[in-house]
């Protein structure tokens, strides 16, 4: 049985809905309290037992590799001036035995596109993706769970979760079949219906685990909307010849692409924090009584 032990951010994406603060920067990197998107999303699939995790980014956008990479400087200021718990904070972000690998999407042609940039490094293994602007709350994380179901099922897996009918059209969405507890077999995808064209309202969120019969479906993919290569075409192609799951994962997603979901990120985990958590309670319960 092949383990999951590689994952792909995609990191790539022109990230317009938050311009200008994703002009040099990806929107991967904007902090939730003190920790940048891609950072809670790396985490999560080291929980979920993931060793090389292979970033997909752009050449205007270098700040990941930054945010990945040893800070020697920062490290040695840090060690002179004592403050040994922030130091420990910044080591922390690469852990011994965890393998960080960058490569180029050299034009933001689709998520689809981006997923196939990491065919060499993933070779013929399973894999995951996982969108860090999808921030998933989960306990166990969420990517363990799904990589749970993958050890279990052996094909791929998507996270899902329902989704008001009025918003499918910012979804891929599946028709499937319940199988078990959480578990549901998909029969068809499409990316983003109307919500009159919508088979069901169980939309996919920013995980998946896919088999690497995924990328011949990417490698022939004729171009969508704006000359994309879209995931969820390859995964209805992939779902004629192997079997594909949806997951309705046990947490909490945030939308952090958009505004108002990064917002309420931001809240959520603010007033869980241990440093600020009580004062911001404290602040918000003054601000709307
Ligand atoms: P989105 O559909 O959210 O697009 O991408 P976007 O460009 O990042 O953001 P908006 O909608 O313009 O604000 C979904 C994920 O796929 C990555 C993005 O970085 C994000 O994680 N992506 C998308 C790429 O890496 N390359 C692409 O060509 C497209």
């Amino acid at each position: 049985m092949q383990k999951v032990k590689k994952a792909v951010f995609p990191v790539a994406g022109l990230g317009t809905r938050f311009l200008p603060a994703t002009k040099a920067s990806p929107k991967e990197m904007l902090p939730i309290v003190d920790k940048p998107l891609i950072q809670y999303a790396v985490e999560e699939a080291m929980d979920a037992g993931i060793t090389d995790i292979i970033f997909i980014s752009s050449r205007t956008k270098r700040t990941v590799e930054d945010h990945f990479d040893k800070a020697y400087e920062l490290e040695t200021e840090l060690v002179a001036r004592n403050k040994l718990r922030v130091l420990e904070a910044v080591q922390s972000i690469r852990p011994a035995g965890v393998n960080f690998i960058y490569i180029r999407q050299a034009e933001a042609l689709g998520l689809g596109h981006a997923v196939l940039c990491a065919q060499p490094v993933v070779g013929d293994e399973p894999f995951a993706v996982l969108l860090a602007d999808d921030l998933l709350d989960g306990q166990p994380a969420v990517m363990k769970q799904m990589v749970d179901q993958y050890n279990y099922y052996q094909c791929s897996v998507l996270g899902v979760q329902q989704v008001p009918r009025e918003d499918t059209a910012a979804y891929g969405i599946v028709d499937a079949s319940a199988m078990a507890d959480r578990v549901s077999r998909v029969n068809a995808i499409v990316e983003k219906p109307k919500p009159e064209d919508a088979p069901s309202t169980l939309g996919v969120v920013g995980r998946y685990i896919l088999t690497p019969r995924i990328f011949h479906h990417i490698q022939h993919l004729k171009p969508g909307a704006g000359g994309e290569l879209q995931l969820t075409d390859a995964i209805a192609a992939l779902l004629r010849e192997q079997q594909v799951l949806a997951y309705a994962y046990d947490g909490i997603r945030y939308d952090c692409g958009s505004k108002l979901g990064y917002l309420q990120a931001t809240v959520e985990y603010a007033l869980k924090h241990g440093e600020v958590g009580e004062a911001f309670g404290a602040y918000l319960r003054a601000k709307i009584c």
